[in-house]
């Protein structure tokens, strides 16, 4: 009997398809679906939760609550109950958090357990391995938590958390909503008051959800701009009953999809359009896309809609640098777009994308070269040159290869849409690291392109 190896990479080539029809549902939000297990651990009695993202990041996050004590069960198709400890409760895990591919889990964990009376590790695979951690480090150390991180301040890293710890005021010096979400969470067992100042506004799902769940949390919103968020420790949570509307960061490869596919029109339902993070619908609809808010509505304490999508001629912009935090996963899905439209995009104060789950910026360029675009790599950001039309491998300087994704999803999810504009295809080397944030991603595009 031979058994398929688990750790064998998995490609495929995906092929242009006719146009694609039809309406689709995109997995609850990655973002919301963490936070949702995380603040149900700590309030106490029984957090439900439906539209739950069942991918691998948010099953790491599930498996790290339970070791720290909460209940976290399945109860149906992205139903999920999670019956919590009580903020300052969580128990000392018997071993290391693994936290596989998923960047959330492990800074927003750290958080976490940098107020707890808890000393434990936090292992990952060969990409979450190289990113840093010392962004998170930094404030956590501040308020009396120490570290032992690996070389670079890296993964796998012992936390030893400080109780009590002790309330800071912290200037993000980088636009991060996972640093800000850290130090919020380490805030809620501090006695006292931690702020964090905000310069550059990032998703403020951690701000809405832990007022939901009762926390005593304030945003001042600044002259400039700059946001001071303030927390008030030793809060009680009150379990919630949370809807996670669909992930726009998903949706976005769909969005793209449909636009660059001759004669497509798509609606995908119920996409959470939440201001700091949807930053993509505006530039496609810059650069020409034809998208319909349709439905808008309330889901979940977030603004949701229908987006219905057609097949759109597009054109070259400069993309405005201030959108970046509202649209940063959506990067490799917009660079698609932009090798397909006709003129010239230029990209810029992206350095952020250089430490995602691949150095963004590099990946894309090769993996857009190799699939016949033209592209100018610089510092911060891609200069691309739109075809006007489809990808031909083989010219200019495309060479056809199977695209190496290095672990990181989006680059997958990304390459693949490209493939349906591409007159041979696009060969992506590793399909696996899809299901870390939507796992029927492939599914939904052959179910739109039947
Ligand atoms: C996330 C914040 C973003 C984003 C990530 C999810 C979050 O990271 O890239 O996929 O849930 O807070 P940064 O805050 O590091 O930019």
């Amino acid at each position: 009997m031979s058994h398929a190896d688990p750790t064998a990479k998995r490609p495929r080539r995906f092929l242009p398809a006719g146009p694609l029809k039809g309406r689709i549902r995109v997995p609850g939000d990655k973002s919301i679906s963490h936070r949702s297990i995380m603040l149900g651990a700590l309030a106490v009695g029984e957090t439900r939760v439906t539209g739950l993202l069942e991918g691998e990041d948010v099953l790491a996050t599930a498996a790290a609550m339970r070791a720290m004590g909460a209940t976290v069960e399945r109860t149906g198709e992205g139903a999920w109950s999670v019956h919590g400890v009580g903020v300052g409760a969580l128990l000392q895990p018997a071993g290391p958090l693994d936290m596989g591919n998923s960047g959330t889990s492990t800074r927003l964990l750290m958080g976490l357990v940098a107020s707890h009376p808890i000393t434990t590790s936090f292992v990952g695979d060969a990409s979450l391995s190289k990113r840093p951690m010392g962004r998170v480090i930094e404030p956590l150390s501040q308020m009396g938590a120490s570290f032992e991180p690996s070389e670079g301040g890296r993964l796998p890293l012992t936390v030893h958390g400080a109780c009590p710890a002790v309330p800071i005021s912290y200037r993000l010096p980088v636009a991060s909503a996972q640093v800000k979400s850290a130090i919020l969470l380490a805030g809620l067992n501090t006695p006292g008051i931690t702020t964090v100042i905000e310069p550059v506004p990032t998703r403020d799902h951690s701000e809405r959800m832990l007022r939901g769940f009762g926390a005593d949390l304030n945003v001042d919103i600044e002259a400039n701009g700059t946001r001071v968020i303030t927390i008030r420790g030793e809060a009680e949570l009150k379990p919630q009953t949370i809807d996670v509307p669909g992930d726009p960061s998903s949706a976005a490869f769909f969005l793209v999809a449909a636009l660059i596919t001759p004669g497509s029109e798509v609606v995908i339902e119920n996409v959470g359009l939440n201001p700091t993070r949807a930053g993509l619908v505006g530039v496609l609809r810059q650069m020409g896309g034809r998208i319909e808010e349709l439905n808008a509505r309330e889901v979940g304490g977030e603004p949701v809609a229908d987006l219905l999508v057609k097949h759109s001629a597009l054109k070259g912009i400069e993309v405005d640098p201030a959108v970046a935090p509202s649209m940063i996963d959506e990067f490799p899905a917009l660079f698609v777009a932009a090798a397909l439209a006709d003129g010239v995009t230029v990209t810029s104060g992206l350095d952020e994308l250089r430490v995602k789950e691949s150095d963004r910026l590099a990946v894309m360029a090769t993996a857009l070269t190799a699939a016949g675009a033209r592209i100018e790599e610089r510092e911060d950001g891609l200069v691309i040159t739109g075809t006007g039309g489809e990808l031909l491998p083989g010219t200019p300087k495309g060479n056809g290869e199977a695209i190496a994704t290095h672990l990181d999803h989006r680059i997958a999810m990304s390459m693949a849409i490209a493939g349906l504009a591409s007159r041979e295809g696009v060969e992506v080397d590793d399909t696996r690291p899809i299901a870390t944030s939507f796992p029927v991603f492939e599914a939904m595009l052959e179910r739109l392109s039947a």
